[in-house]
């Protein structure tokens, strides 16, 4: 099948990055470097791939980050210290915490501790609240964020469309909808979540406009549970077995993608479609929050 249908999210966060160059030297003539902290917690396999990707990102454009590692058994009262000294550090304008976090340590705590105007991911109750509202002043979280801007860069139109939203994880799910159904443009969408306790999923799916898939099981959007020229927004980042491969695993999204390409609409591709927006999205709030301190 040809790649006509395809949202190529690699092209569309180059572009974003591209954009990004010239507020960056604005910045720098103004004297301010934009800085961003990441801090990760423990060995996890994929989060130490996601920080890399992210730190090479910054390096890219411009933006001076720095990474912070604790040990797996960090405490919370340890990483609460880091986030303070981060919190009070002038030259960061920004601090990313890895999720997810190792059991011993809660994540909300943690994330409503980072100060609302360094929140690049979106997660400070303060954010999530101006987000719910429709205020535009606070940050947004990133994924989700990279999903409405290719939804907006595709021509894709989210004006009274029927969206389901596959998932309600506050990272993903929960924003996105609260993104979609907002009064505005690329939004006014009417939105349906759907979750582990959901009756039926499928026949939400059959009547959507636009699926954006965010449960974290793999390959679980089937063909059979998608209209005919639906828009397809594949989130997930699954490792299963194959013994095709060297390493015995591969990665696959939450969308059955070799079934339900011929039948979509358009469609991300995985990789290369969500996920480079997530750091693209990710530089967009750093340099927003480096600006800030200018206008402060
Ligand atoms: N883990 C998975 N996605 C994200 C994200 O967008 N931000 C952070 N901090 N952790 C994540």
């Amino acid at each position: 099948m040809a790649a006509a249908n395809l949202i190529d999210g690699r092209a569309i966060a180059a572009q974003i990055q591209s954009e990004l160059v010239a507020r960056v030297a604005v910045l720098k003539s103004a004297g301010v470097i934009p800085g961003l902290a990441f801090v990760r917690v423990g060995e996890d396999p994929a989060s130490k791939v996601y920080v890399g990707r992210k730190e090479k990102a910054c390096a890219e454009l411009g933006i001076v980050s720095e990474t912070h590692l604790l040990p797996q058994a960090a405490t919370e009262v340890e990483l609460l210290a880091l986030i303070a000294k981060l919190n009070a550090t002038s030259h960061l304008h920004g601090i990313l915490v890895q999720a997810p976090l190792p059991k011993q340590i809660c994540e909300s705590v943690i994330f409503s501790t980072v100060l609302p105007t360094k929140d690049v991911d979106g997660f400070h109750p303060v954010n999530v609240g101006k987000l719910m509202l429709g205020d535009h002043t606070g940050f947004r979280p990133c994924t989700p964020a990279g999903v409405v801007e290719l939804l907006i860069r595709s021509g894709v139109k989210t004006e009274g469309a029927e969206v389901v939203v596959l998932g309600r994880g506050n990272i993903v799910g929960k924003p996105m909808a609260a993104m979609l159904c907002q009064k505005g443009q690329a939004a006014n969408s009417t939105v349906t979540i759907c979750h582990s306790a959901t009756r039926d999923i499928k026949a939400h799916c059959l009547r959507a406009d636009i699926i954006v898939a965010a449960m974290g099981v793999a390959e679980f959007l089937k063909a059979d549970m998608v209209k005919p020229g639906a828009v397809i927004m594949d989130v997930g980042v699954n490792r299963v077995p194959d013994a095709t491969s060297k390493t015995g695993t591969k990665l696959v999204g939450d969308v059955d993608f070799a079934n339900v390409q011929p039948i979509a609409g358009r469609i991300t591709p995985n990789p290369g479609g969500v996920g480079p927006m997530t750091i693209a999205m990710l530089l967009q709030n750093t340099v927003h929050a480096a600006e800030l301190k200018i206008k402060s």
